[in-house]
């Protein structure tokens, strides 16, 4: 039926078309009233006509610029691998990265104590009133390690950290904060070098500041946020309040009346007040920054309180919550609804409701002296790793941060003080994870740490059978990361190596490296109890999360 009409169609193609003329014809007769408005209609069917070609005009025009005129930027070329050494010097478990030449490539920033800096940069320590040697920070363009800037900048670093990045402000995003020894309180540009704002400290000799430095909310109005720094003296916690901008002080020391000694947390309760929170003799204690704002400045707090958490809150103890163990890491993570906490403590890991401060889940029987870390192990649901135990039986555990689920365990065996794991996203929203251990060789020979390889395994969730062998490092790592130098692009590990000891001054290198490492080249470490994977197989799971 419809084939015959179709036909018809075709051989009457005009059939139709006659009909709606005619129709057409019929109201055109009836309408004659408007045949004025006809022929300003046909001089606006004109218009339209020149505005189709005008507009199409303009379209093809920016195709033509865009496409052949103006050129694609030039993308620089990196290096897969470079190294700098510095001879008779000492280095600091320190790293920034930051895009500091604006080549879209992350630079590197690190420190070391020297005589004299790099032959490029001739600023000696006695040009800025130190005494030789002196602690300088230089700043290497991750695409090829050439010294972007370098300056002395204190005698001996007692305390580095850069501020986290700030999305909403980009003038905080990009400073260090230093602490020097002796008595000086600085914060650096990243992009420069320069001194942003410098103080003598306040910080006695005795004092150690606890890590990491806490940003709150900007308190003195000047756009930045401010900074909170935790000191320990003795057995006391006290804690003082910076301007981010300036450095100044916000009214005067105030004492927790609790005695941490490790990592305090700024929590936000899903209310919006702030809490901060710290490791305390078997418990987690607590203090309400608007508590600790009004001690130190005498004036009424711009910061929330939150009822449910005053009504646990022990007013003479501080306790928050007993904890079975000493507490020695507080972290927060990502929960279904805001931040929750993950509390380790000698006895158990235990994840803890953001608000309610219940346990979501225990995991008990661990012994956890690493921070853990995050990543996902599944596509967009975020897993932890905690290692238990360090040494000959340390086991690597993947948890599901929800349930708490293992969802990988491997034994790898690691020297106590070596580098910590770290994780990288890549590109199927999962992470790749970066662990150190000891080569199995070595592994059973004696444990001397001197002479001993340290070998970085990577691991991906695609193939949870294969840790792929990166690198053989015998040298002493004091800092290591894994970089995404550029998004989606490439990915590198950084070390920095250098002296045990800051008495023994000696060769401090900063590596770079990159491309067939990190491709299926590199050997592989087959996981017992699992069928050994094709190459092709690991060929195709890793160059589609890694660009080599
Ligand atoms: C290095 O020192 C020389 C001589 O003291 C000086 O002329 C030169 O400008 C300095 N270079 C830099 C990069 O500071
Ligand atoms: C490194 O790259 C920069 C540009 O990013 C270039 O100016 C410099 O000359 C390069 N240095 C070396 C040693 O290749
Ligand atoms: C540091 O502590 C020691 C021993 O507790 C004490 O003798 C010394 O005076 C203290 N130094 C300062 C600067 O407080
Ligand atoms: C606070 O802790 C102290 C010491 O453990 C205890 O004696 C006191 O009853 C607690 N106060 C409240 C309100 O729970
Ligand atoms: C942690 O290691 C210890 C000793 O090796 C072991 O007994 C325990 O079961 C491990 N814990 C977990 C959660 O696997
Ligand atoms: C690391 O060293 C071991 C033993 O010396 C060797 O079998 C392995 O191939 C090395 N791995 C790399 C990535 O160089």
């Amino acid at each position: 039926m419809t084939d015959n009409k179709d036909l018809e169609a075709e051989i009457h193609p005009l059939k139709n078309e006659d009909k709606k003329s005619q129709e057409n014809l019929g109201n055109r007769i009836k309408n004659e009233d408007n045949l004025k408005s006809a022929s300003g209609q046909s001089r606006l069917s004109r218009c339209r006509t020149v505005a189709f070609f005008l507009s199409l005009f303009i379209c093809l025009l920016v195709v033509f610029v865009v496409s052949f005129i103006i050129p694609c930027p030039d993308r620089p070329v990196s290096q897969s691998m470079w190294r700098i050494d510095y001879n008779a010097a000492v280095t600091y478990d320190f790293l920034a990265m930051e895009d500091i030449n604006k080549d879209r490539i992350q630079d590197i920033v690190f420190l070391y104590k020297s005589t004299s800096s790099s032959n490029s940069f001739n600023r000696s320590c006695t040009d800025e009133g130190f005494s030789s040697p002196c602690a300088f920070v230089a700043a290497v363009s991750g695409a090829n390690g050439s010294v972007l800037w370098e300056r002395p900048v204190v005698q001996d670093v007692a305390f580095a950290e850069c501020t986290m990045p700030q999305p909403s402000d980009s003038k905080t995003s990009s400073a260090c904060v230093l602490v020097g020894r002796p008595g000086s309180f600085l914060a650096i540009s990243l992009f420069t070098g320069e001194t942003l704002w410098s103080h003598p400290s306040s910080f006695g000799g005795n004092t150690s500041i606890l890590s990491p430095l806490l940003q709150v909310p900007d308190i003195d109005s000047d756009g930045a946020p401010d900074l909170l720094i935790l000191t320990q003296e003795g057995k006391e916690v006290s804690g003082s309040i910076y301007s981010g901008s300036t450095g100044h002080q916000i009214g005067h020391r105030g004492s927790l009346s609790m005695d941490g000694d490790s990592s305090p947390l700024l929590h936000v309760t899903r209310m919006g007040a702030h809490y901060i929170l710290l490791p305390c003799a078997s418990s987690l204690c607590g203090c309400s920054l608007k508590d600790l704002y009004e001690k130190v400045t005498r004036r009424d707090a711009p910061f929330k309180s939150d009822p449910h958490w005053e009504n646990i809150l022990n007013a003479s103890t501080h306790r928050l919550l007993p904890s079975s163990g000493a507490v020695r890491y507080l972290m927060n993570v990502p929960g279904k609804a805001g931040q929750d906490v993950l509390l380790v403590s000698s006895e158990a890991c235990v994840l803890l409701d953001g608000q309610e401060l219940t346990p979501r889940w225990t995991l008990g029987a661990a012994q956890v002296l690493r921070k853990p870390i995050l990543g996902h192990y599944k596509p967009d649901t975020p897993a932890v790793v905690i290692e238990n135990g360090t040494g000959i039986d340390r086991q690597i555990l993947l948890l599901d941060l929800h349930s708490g689920a293992i969802l990988w365990s491997q034994t790898l065996p690691s020297f106590p003080g070596g580098p910590p794991s770290t994780s990288l996203p890549t590109a199927d929203h999962r992470s790749a994870f970066f662990f150190w251990g000891l080569h199995e060789l070595i592994g059973t020979r004696g444990m001397d740490p001197e002479g001993a390889q340290h070998s970085l395994y990577m691991f991906h969730p695609t193939l949870p059978s294969v840790l792929l062998e990166l690198a053989n490092i015998s040298a002493n790592i004091v800092a290591f990361d894994v970089v995404l130098f550029e998004p989606s692009r490439h990915a590198a590990y950084v070390l920095l190596t250098g002296p045990t000891s800051s008495d023994m001054p000696g060769l401090v290198s900063v590596v770079k490296h990159k491309g067939h490492h990190m491709c299926p080249s590199s050997s592989c470490l087959v996981l017992p109890s699992a069928p050994s994977p094709r190459n092709h197989e690991l060929t195709g799971a890793l160059t589609t999360h890694w660009i080599c």
